[in-house]
């Protein structure tokens, strides 16, 4: 069984799908590793590091790809590395399906088993393989370094001899786990903080931290939580009411962080220009959303803007602004969800494809698109 772990291609990506330890791991289970020659340099692990836990360096892609069983990466494979493949290997990584239909018909055409790490069901079993979880949770710390960063005040209340400085007031859009996050590191910050959600249980979780809760509370908003724990797309007239508390709102607010997604959809937008517009010069509003649309009008990808004076800043791959955090958690993950592919006692490759983990994350198999909701769909099938 031998698992590749080659360096990611794009060139925005510093994370990497497996660390030292989880190379001892996967060496436990029988697996030869390899891994590419500086695959972990940018989460600061050196080719060094990886031989230390008994992996083997590759000098490039092709080597580490050749006759591999198993591809741990972070990014789905780009349609040039494909050929690398061994058709029939098994690939976990973050896939971006939606929208994606011609990368998922390349990697279908490549022959490759492929498993979307973010489809993972956020069930308790599969807690720890939860990518979406481990990775939000350190955008939403970073998003308040970023926007005190771009804030040219304190955060803090500061009481000195030469006058007082007040406290700064962050506004969190989206109390998930980034928002949560998000919440907590401001708090510990010193900041006021308030939060909102259209999710009825955020509210005792935001409560909990510390920060206030600001929603239109109506009969819409009780029943706005689906069974999987995600939030659905509110009515126009929800969104009418929560847009008008919100602008007030926002007027004194110095900080805004908007953390809010609905999976498979475009993000909802929680800021037009116009409350944009209403805040104060110097106010920073950090856009977690940006890569999946945004939630903030005005916001650009890879950006910092500055309108009137309010800056709205859009940097990608925020988890991966913290590598060296993020590619730990992000390889147990992987490991996690590759350990339940394995016989332990042949030390063999003995993937379950009727678990419910697998079905749900499964995008590609023998040549074809095979998960439900990307599958093409058969003309005139029985309904
Ligand atoms: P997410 O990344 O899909 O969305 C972030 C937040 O935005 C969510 O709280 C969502 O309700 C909110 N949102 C969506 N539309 C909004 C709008 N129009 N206005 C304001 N907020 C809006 O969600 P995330 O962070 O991945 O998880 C959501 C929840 O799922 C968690 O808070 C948690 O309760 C649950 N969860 C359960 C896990 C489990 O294994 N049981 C693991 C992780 C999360």
């Amino acid at each position: 069984m031998k698992i590749a772990v080659p360096a990611e291609v794009d060139p925005g990506e510093p994370r990497v799908g497996a660390t030292p330890d989880t190379v001892k791991r996967l060496a436990g289970l029988g697996a030869e590793v390899v891994v590419e020659t500086g695959a972990g340099l940018k989460s600061g692990i050196l080719d060094s590091d990886y031989t230390a836990a008994g992996a083997t360096i590759a000098a490039h892609a092709a080597e580490a790809l050749s006759g591999a069983d198993v591809v741990l990466k972070v990014r789905r494979p780009a349609e040039d590395e494909l050929s690398l493949y061994k058709s029939g290997a098994l690939v976990l990584a973050i896939m971006d399906p939606y929208g994606n239909d011609a990368a998922l018909e390349a990697m279908a055409r490549a022959g490759v088993s492929s498993f979307a790490m973010e489809l993972m069901p956020r069930i308790t079993r599969a807690q720890v393989m939860d990518v979406l979880s481990s990775q939000a949770n350190l955008a939403g710390y970073r998003a308040v370094l970023d926007a005190s960063y771009e804030f040219s005040r304190a955060l803090p209340q500061m009481m000195t001899a030469a006058g007082t400085v007040p406290a700064a007031r962050v506004f969190i859009m989206g109390a998930g786990v980034a928002g949560l996050q998000a919440i907590a590191t401001a708090r510990r910050l010193g900041a006021i903080v308030t939060a909102t959600d259209v999710r009825p249980a955020a509210k005792e979780q935001v409560a909990s931290l510390g920060a206030k809760f600001i929603a239109v509370e109506d009969e819409e908003f009780k029943q706005a939580e689906t069974a999987t724990g995600y939030a659905k797309p509110m009515s126009a007239e929800y969104q009418a009411k929560q847009a008008a508390l919100v602008a007030d709102h926002l007027k004194k607010q110095d900080i805004v962080i908007t953390t809010a997604l609905i999976p498979g959809r475009q993000a909802p937008r929680l800021l037009t220009a116009e409350m944009v517009a209403s805040m104060r010069p110097g106010s920073v509003i950090v856009d977690l959303a940006v890569e999946r649309g945004g939630n903030v009008e005005g916001s650009l990808a890879g950006e910092v803007v500055e309108v009137n004076g309010v800056k709205i800043v859009g940097h990608l791959n925020v988890p991966g602004r913290l590598a060296a955090s993020a590619s730990p958690l992000y390889a147990k993950n992987l490991f996690n969800f590759f350990e339940t592919m394995v016989d332990k006692d042949s030390k063999s490759l003995a993937v379950k494809w009727d678990d419910e983990l697998v079905k749900a994350t499964l995008l590609t198999r023998n040549g074809a698109v095979v998960h439900p909701n990307f599958a093409p769909k058969t003309e005139g099938a029985a309904q």
